[in-house]
């Protein structure tokens, strides 16, 4: 049986931080590219030393300009971003062609079952209801605040030029993701303002994004820089809330509540949305994960004790929060889960990611009281699971050109 964190290979077949205009960004690209001559204003490189760059000695046939992988860093790299090889973080480029080859899109899976379902009065209970509209109350903001994160936030700061590709895609995947939830809420005839407000609403999911807002706002904001121990630990900190804490806790509880119902034939179509959502999540989180270590392994002066113990109260307030939100969402028992069941679940999730980063495990013992959200990761395995189509496939591989 797979664990939560077994990685995920590719089966064959915040309110949007508002930033000012940079016209800056522009020029500063092009000095990386080496379309300008090394005379990038000075001003430039202020703004944002993470998209240049830095000039190589002058030589008449640019050869000096050439990238040796063993000088390429996650942070503060000095080697030119915009030369992708020769590799030195091959796991990147591997999970990059991962999430290529799992490719899908919402359109792709049939929901004419869940809207017969949810328009039938007697098709689902009142807490199924309200456990599915308060779910997609917290999803259909989270993924374009994780997109934000990546494009306005983390992007710029990482200057491996294999790890940005796989952010690209990864920002791909958060737009399809947004797409997706999105699309279930226009095929149940939902009340968009009601859901796509609820962030801003219902007291347990503004509480979960008001936890994380900070931590996106802080790498948006166009003058921070990496570069100094203090910065550098802001910068780690941000990456481990959002790869720990939001795609690897917050998520959690709504997956399992959609994957419930689906486990029961009900809005199965939203479930197999899920399932490949959590199956992207999965990479994204493990993705960060080999991110924060390998910024760890480059710059280990920034795990101090003080450190660590600022993660671990981030991890316990997280833990909090989440459980808040399964209370909301779940105030009755409902699909065989309850609450409490969630404490012992969010618990072992947390001790996980504490230990995929090299910390003590939180609580004592949890086990997972959900084994089959484990096997849920790999859909190969569960390809018959909800008794639909085929739900692995490939796209995108097979064009000819004769
Ligand atoms: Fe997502
Ligand atoms: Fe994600």
């Amino acid at each position: 049986m797979l664990s939560w964190d077994d990685e995920v290979s590719a089966t064959p077949a915040p309110r949007a931080p508002h930033l000012p205009a940079q016209p800056q960004l522009q020029s500063a690209a092009f000095s990386a590219s080496g379309l300008q001559q090394a005379n990038t204003p000075p001003h430039d490189q202020a703004l944002d030393p993470a998209l240049i760059a830095k000039p190589a000695a002058a030589s008449e046939n640019g050869q000096s300009r050439r990238v040796n992988a063993s000088d390429k860093r996650i942070i503060n790299g000095q080697t030119d971003v915009n030369q992708l090889v020769p590799f030195k973080y091959k796991w990147a480029w591997d999970k990059y062609l991962a999430g290529c080859a799992n490719h899908w899109m919402p359109q792709e899976i049939n929901m004419q079952r869940d809207i017969e379902l949810w328009k039938n009065p007697n098709g689902l209970t009142e807490d199924e209801r309200r456990l599915v509209k308060r779910n997609l109350g917290f999803f259909v903001t989270a993924d374009s605040l994780a997109a934000n994160n990546i494009v306005l936030g983390t992007y710029r700061h990482i200057t491996a030029p294999e790890c940005r590709q796989y952010l690209l895609r990864q920002a791909f995947e958060e737009a399809i993701h947004t797409h997706a939830y999105q699309y279930i809420v226009e095929s149940l005839g939902l009340d968009e303002g009601e859901i796509f407000n609820a962030y801003h609403e219902v007291d347990s999911i503004r509480d979960k994004d008001e936890f994380l807002i900070p931590f996106i706002d802080v790498l948006t904001n166009p003058e921070f820089k990496t570069g100094t121990l203090e910065a550098d630990q802001t910068l780690l900190r941000s990456l481990i809330v959002f790869a720990c804490l939001m795609e690897g806790l917050f998520f959690y509880v709504g997956f399992t509540q959609i994957l419930a119902l689906g486990r029961q034939n009900k809005m199965m179509g939203a479930a197999e949305q899920y399932q490949y959502i959590l199956r992207d999540e999965s990479m994204h989180c493990n993705f960060g994960i080999d991110l924060i270590n390998t910024i760890k392994m480059e710059n280990p002066h920034l795990w101090t004790p003080a450190f660590r113990e600022e993660i671990k109260s981030l991890f316990l307030r997280a833990v909090e929060l989440e459980y808040r939100y399964a209370e909301d969402t779940m105030p009755r028992g409902v699909l065989g889960l309850n609450a409490p069941m969630f404490k012992g679940y969010l618990r072992f999730i947390a001790n996980r990611r504490a230990q995929q980063i090299g910390l003590e495990p939180l609580f004592a013992q949890e086990e997972n009281p959900f084994p089959w959200m484990s096997e849920m990761i790999d859909l190969k395995k569960e390809r018959n699971f909800f008794e639909t189509r085929v739900i692995e496939y490939q796209t995108g591989g097979a064009l000819s050109w004769e």
